[in-house]
C-alpha cells in the first residue's frame, strides 16, 4: 500500500439526517489523526461482511485535531450509501485515507471564493475554515436543486458571506451558482476553488476563463482509490501538455482548473 494511504478504525461519534437523503457521520480515531488537507476524501468501507467489499469515496467536510474526528456528510443514493446511513454510535469503521490531492492553500491571497453544488459542498468548510485561519476573506456560492437539500449553510456562514441558488427557486436566487460569476466579482478575486457535479464545474470553468485561477475538484467513480486500478481516469491535460486520462484518486480529486477536459 502507498505509503500516504493511512488505514485506520474509527468509531461513530455522530450520525444524523441533514437534509432529505442526507447524512452527517463524525468518526473519531483513537490516536493521533492521519495528515489531512481540505479537498481530500475518506475511502470508507461500507460492511464488514463479504458484500460490498469495495470502499466508497467520500470528502473530508470538517477535521479536529484536538478531538480526534473527521466528519463527512453524504447523500444516500445507492446500495453502499445506504449500509453506510445504518451505522450507529459505537459502531466502527475500517476507513482508508485521507487521500487524494487536497485543495492547495497560496499565500499572499487575501479575496477567494467557493463554489459548491449539491454534494460538492462538504469539502468547502473545511476549506473556508483553514482559509479564514489564514486571513483569507472567504465568500462561498453554493446551489441545490431544491430547498430541501441545501446542507451545511450554517456552518459554511461562520466564514463569511455565503449566496445560495437553487434550480426552482425555492431557496436563494433561482439558477445556477455561476450566475453569481460576475465580472465585479471574478475582477476581485484571487483564486476560486470548485466541487460540484460535472455540469457545473465545466459551467464554472467556462465563466472564470481567463478571468480567474483556481480548482476544480472532480468526483469519478473509484474501484481502489490509490491509483492502482485506472477505474476513476478523467481527461485531462497530461504533464506533458498533452491531452490524456489521469487518475482522479490519486493526481486529484483536485486540479488546476486548466488542467481538466470536458467533453460538454
Ligand atoms: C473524491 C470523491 C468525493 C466524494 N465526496 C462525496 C461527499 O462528500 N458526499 C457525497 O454524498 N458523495 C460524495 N462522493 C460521491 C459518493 O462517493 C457516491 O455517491 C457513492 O460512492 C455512491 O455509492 P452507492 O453505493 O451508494 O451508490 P451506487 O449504487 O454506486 O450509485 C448510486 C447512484 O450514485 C451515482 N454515483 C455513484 N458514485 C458516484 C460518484 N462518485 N459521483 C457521482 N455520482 C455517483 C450513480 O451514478 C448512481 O446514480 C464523492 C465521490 C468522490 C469520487
Ligand atoms: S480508483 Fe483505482 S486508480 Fe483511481
Amino acid at each position: 500500500m502507498p505509503d500516504h494511504a493511512a488505514k485506520g478504525r474509527y468509531s461513530v461519534v455522530q450520525h444524523f439526517a441533514v437534509a432529505e437523503n442526507m447524512m452527517r457521520l463524525t468518526i473519531e480515531s483513537e490516536g493521533e489523526l492521519p495528515p489531512y488537507l481540505p479537498g481530500q476524501f475518506l475511502h470508507i468501507r461500507v460492511t464488514d461482511g463479504s458484500d460490498h467489499l469495495l470502499r466508497r469515496p467520500i470528502s473530508l467536510c470538517t477535521a479536529s485535531r484536538i478531538h480526534k474526528q473527521f466528519t463527512v456528510v453524504y447523500r444516500i443514493s445507492g446500495k453502499g450509501t445506504k449500509l453506510l446511513a445504518d451505522k450507529r454510535v459505537g459502531d466502527t469503521l475500517d476507513v482508508l485515507g485521507p487521500l487524494g490531492k487536497g485543495f492547495p492553500l497560496h499565500k499572499g491571497d487575501r479575496n477567494v471564493l467557493l463554489l459548491g453544488g449539491g454534494i460538492g459542498v462538504p469539502p468547502m468548510v473545511e476549506l473556508a475554515k483553514q482559509l479564514t485561519i489564514q486571513g483569507v476573506k472567504v465568500t462561498t456560492i453554493v446551489g441545490f436543486q431544491t430547498a430541501s437539500q441545501a446542507i451545511l449553510i450554517d456552518d459554511l456562514s461562520q466564514y463569511g458571506e455565503v449566496l445560495v441558488a437553487t434550480n426552482d427557486g425555492s431557496l436563494g436566487q433561482k439558477g445556477f451558482v455561476t450566475q453569481y460569476l460576475t465580472e465585479e466579482r471574478l475582477a476581485e478575486t484571487d483564486r476560486f476553488y470548485a466541487c460540484g457535479p460535472s455540469p457545473m464545474l465545466a459551467a464554472v470553468q467556462k465563466a472564470t476563463g481567463e478571468k480567474a485561477v483556481g480548482y476544480l475538484s472532480l468526483e469519478e467513480r473509484m474501484g481502489c482509490g490509490i491509483g492502482l486500478c485506472a477505474a476513476c481516469v478523467h481527461k485531462a491535460v497530461m504533464p506533458d501538455g498533452s491531452v490524456g486520462y489521469r487518475k482522479v484518486c490519486k493526481e486529484g480529486p483536485v486540479f488546476a482548473a486548466e488542467e481538466v477536459v470536458f467533453d460538454v
